[in-house]
């Protein structure tokens, strides 16, 4: 069986204020996306890495790549208008068997941990599909829009949330199979899970952190800097 990881890095961080997307970004004196691909290639079961990146930078991150010394086990691929289909392109990239595992993980996560992406892979050893979830401390409401702002219908127990992160994780039939379902039924999902669950199959929740947190706006790069400090 093999392990392989797929990383949607094809985004253009419109919220950042920046007019450089948020995976290139630097984050400790190195792009944020090395930090992310690093930690990857610490795993030595994973075999090969498939970073779907904007067509336009493709030759730009070949060299990042070069230059950080990442030369073996990564696979770069066009990404697409959105993030589903920048998976599907990298899933489109891999020879794989039905029982192999495919990890799905955003490059704008760098803090994920050797660790958490051990435990997901064990998940979907056992489960098929599982992913990395925070739960929810806030109480949490559900609203209508109006034209007068929001209005709460619903308080939803906090019990029953979980915050999605990533990696997620699957056997590559199933998420191919769930891929090429949603592709028929026009149907995008902002996740992979959303993809799998619509297709009828069971997701397990595997305990993530406050670290693996999206860098996404402003100040989201010294929080990211913070946290590294106090891990070394
Ligand atoms: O936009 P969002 O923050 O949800 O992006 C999550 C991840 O998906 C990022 O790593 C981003 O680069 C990637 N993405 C992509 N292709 C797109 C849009 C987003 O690979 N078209």
């Amino acid at each position: 069986m093999n392990i392989y990881a797929i990383l949607p890095a094809a985004g253009i961080g419109t919220r950042m204020a920046s007019n450089k997307p948020k995976q290139y970004l630097l984050l400790a004196g190195q792009p944020v996306i090395i930090h992310t691909l690093r930690t990857f290639l610490s795993i030595p079961r994973i075999s090969e890495l498939v970073l779907a990146v904007q067509p336009s930078e493709i030759e730009h991150v070949q060299a990042l790549l070069n230059e950080h010394g990442l030369t073996s086990r990564i696979r770069i691929t066009p990404g697409g208008e959105n993030r589903q289909q920048s998976v599907a392109n990298g899933l489109a990239a891999l020879t794989a068997e039905p029982d192999d595992i495919v990890l799905v993980h955003d490059a704008v996560r760098p803090l994920i941990d050797a660790d958490t992406i051990n435990r997901t892979i064990d998940a979907v050893t056992q489960h098929g599909a599982a992913i990395v979830g925070l739960p929810a401390i806030d109480t949490i409401k559900q609203v209508d829009r109006t034209a007068h702002g929001a209005l709460i219908t619903s308080t939803i127990p906090r019990e029953y949330i979980v915050h999605a992160q990533t990696p997620q994780g699957f056997r590559y039939g199933l998420l191919r199979r769930s891929f090429d379902e949603a592709a028929a039924d026009g149907f995008t999902g902002t996740d992979e899970s959303s993809v799998v669950e619509r297709a009828g199959h069971p997701v397990a929740v595997v305990l993530g952190s406050p670290r693996n947190f999206k860098v996404t706006q402003p100040g989201d790069l010294e929080l990211a800097e913070f946290y590294l400090r106090q891990s070394r």
